[in-house]
């Protein structure tokens, strides 16, 4: 299942941009609609200046998302991020994604990640040149190119980065899924749709819409026409 999700077209929404007072219903929401991925934004405060959501929300959440047929897609935006690869897992994270900019020793970060359970990602920053990518393509299961500065939701689409997407998916081998992250909403997926990326986060573009199903809707069939 995880498998298959990481390189077939997924819409995963943020949770970053849920009512927390109603998350699992929030969550049902969306994967009765078709959503199979659900992205946890994970903000430590020191990485990026907002503070989010941790291995306890997690937990709380994963047995819902399993029984639905889905997975969780847990980015940290943290420093020193394998000090907590092991309590996410533990939680029930099924992809654990770190940025090349906090982790001093990627490889080995990578590689507790998989030894762990969970499927390995590597995050980019806009202003991170793909070179970071260069020498773990063999040791990631998918990519993570931020098209905002990460922190919030709601940032506007970041569209100098779409070239370095394109070259992205050049880069590394077709089992490596490519997810895309900040800023996508029904006219942005347009545009990320044409790079090659497979994987969309989406976060106020459907938990802060007034109708989620609805949204969700939408960008998943934006990405089905692309397929046929
Ligand atoms: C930003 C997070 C994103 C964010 C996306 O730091 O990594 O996942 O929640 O939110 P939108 O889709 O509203 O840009
Ligand atoms: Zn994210």
């Amino acid at each position: 299942m995880s498998e298959e999700l990481l390189t077939t077209y997924q819409l995963a929404p943020s949770i970053l941009s849920a009512d927390f007072s109603r998350l699992g219903e929030e969550i049902k929401t969306v994967m009765d609609a078709g959503v199979r991925v659900i992205h946890v934004d994970v903000m430590d405060g020191h990485y990026v200046p907002n503070i989010t959501i941790g291995p306890v929300v997690v937990a709380g959440i994963a047995r819902q998302v399993r029984e639905a047929g889905g997975i969780l897609d847990v980015h940290l935006m943290i420093e020193n991020p394998e000090r907590y690869v092991e309590a996410f897992a533990k939680a029930g994270a099924d992809w654990i994604c770190v940025h090349v900019e906090a982790s001093t020793h990627l490889n080995m970060t990578l590689s507790q990640i998989r030894a762990a359970g969970c499927k390995a990602g590597v995050s980019l920053n806009p202003a991170t040149p793909l070179v970071a990518l260069q020498e773990v393509g063999g040791d990631i299961d998918f990519a993570l190119m931020m098209t905002v500065n990460p922190g919030f939701s709601g940032q506007e689409f970041i569209s100098s980065v779409v070239p370095k997407i394109e070259r992205a998916r050049k880069l590394l081998p077709p089992e490596v899924g490519l997810e895309v992250d900040g800023g996508v909403d029904a006219d942005t997926i347009e545009t990320v749709l044409d790079t090659g990326a497979n994987l969309f986060v989406a976060g106020s573009a459907v938990f802060g819409a007034a109708d989620p199903a609805a949204a969700a809707g939408e960008l998943m069939n934006a990405m089905a026409a692309r397929t046929g």
